[in-house]
């Protein structure tokens, strides 16, 4: 039997003694205020064991965490239609990169990057009542958690300063991909990514995508086959222009925030979710990479 909180303890310790942790996102002025020391992780099983060490319960901003939530909403409102407006090839390039998404006619490479990300705002947006409340119960939903919340401060940074996603909108506009108008679209999508969670919180959020569709309550939020797409696309495209990287040095479908949280899955096994505010050079949770490749190395459960 494996002693999970003994492998996560011993990660933890290596982790925190490191001496270069990466560095802090800083083009959203709100997230350069975080502790770089902070490091937490979070281990749910399929049976719904819990193993937790360090910060796993401080909030931090899930930013592009989110952007598989989104995903999950959207495939549970529309279905297919989706991949009319959004492809699901890896990018190999940042984020944010614009000029691959004019040379595609402004069909973003996949919903994971900001283009295909704002794309999915804008399908919330057009079925949605009430779209920033509603995405908010869906998420708390999934969590079992009310107590879930966007930080404004944070949505407001990175309206005052998120100009490439102001770029990729009106590009996406230009193609005829976003249906409302550009300022909503952004607000949804700035709101969507200043969702703060702890490693406990997003453990649980995303069981759902580990158990066929089915949340930590047992209710069904997506098809079986629904929950495997969206597992194929955290594989492919989760980490950006490291998404190789990831697949080869941990090998488990997963998706990185700049807020330096990680979250990673084996279907039917478990969740794990790493924060780390400390990024390398692709954007990427520097400890949250080298703990969930110890972690599965330690523990030989990956897809592979
Ligand atoms: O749009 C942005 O730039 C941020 N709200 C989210 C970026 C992000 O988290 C990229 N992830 N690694």
């Amino acid at each position: 039997m494996l002693d999970f909180q003994a492998i996560l303890n011993a990660i933890y310790n290596k982790g925190i003694a490191a001496k270069n942790k990466g560095i802090i996102a800083t083009y959203i002025p709100e997230l350069a205020e975080v502790d770089i020391n902070n490091f937490g992780i979070h281990l749910r099983t399929a049976q719904g064991e819990e193993f937790g060490v360090g910060d796993d319960n401080k909030l931090f901003s899930i930013q592009s965490i989110s952007k598989v939530l989104a995903l999950s909403k959207a495939m549970a409102l529309i279905g297919e239609d989706i991949w009319k407006r959004v492809d699901v090839e890896p990018s190999g390039d940042p984020f944010n990169h614009l000029s691959q998404l004019e040379l595609e006619n402004g069909i973003p490479r996949n919903p994971l990057i900001n283009s295909g990300a704002i794309v999915i705002s804008d399908i919330l947006i057009s079925n949605l009542k009430n779209p920033k409340e509603d995405f908010l119960s869906y998420i708390r939903d999934l969590a079992g958690d009310e107590s879930i919340q966007y930080n404004l401060d944070v949505a407001n940074s990175e309206k005052a300063t998120g100009f490439k996603n102001y770029a990729a909108a009106y590009l996406l506009k230009s193609f005829k991909n976003l249906q409302n108008p550009v300022e909503e679209v952004l607000d949804f999508y700035f709101h969507q990514c200043a969702i703060e969670m702890t490693c406990s919180q997003l453990t649980k959020t995303f069981f759902f995508l580990s158990n066929q569709g089915k949340c930590i309550l047992n209710k069904v939020h997506l098809r079986k086959s629904q929950a495997k797409r969206i597992n194929a696309i955290m594989l492919t495209c989760g980490f950006y222009d490291e998404a190789g990287e990831f697949a080869f040095e941990v090998g488990l479908p997963g998706k990185s925030g700049v807020g330096g949280g990680i979250v990673a899955l084996l279907p039917d096994q478990f969740v794990i979710t790493c924060w780390s505010p400390g990024l390398n050079a692709k954007g990427n949770s520097k400890l949250g990479m080298l703990a969930l490749e110890e972690f599965t190395t330690q523990t030989k459960l990956s897809i592979f």
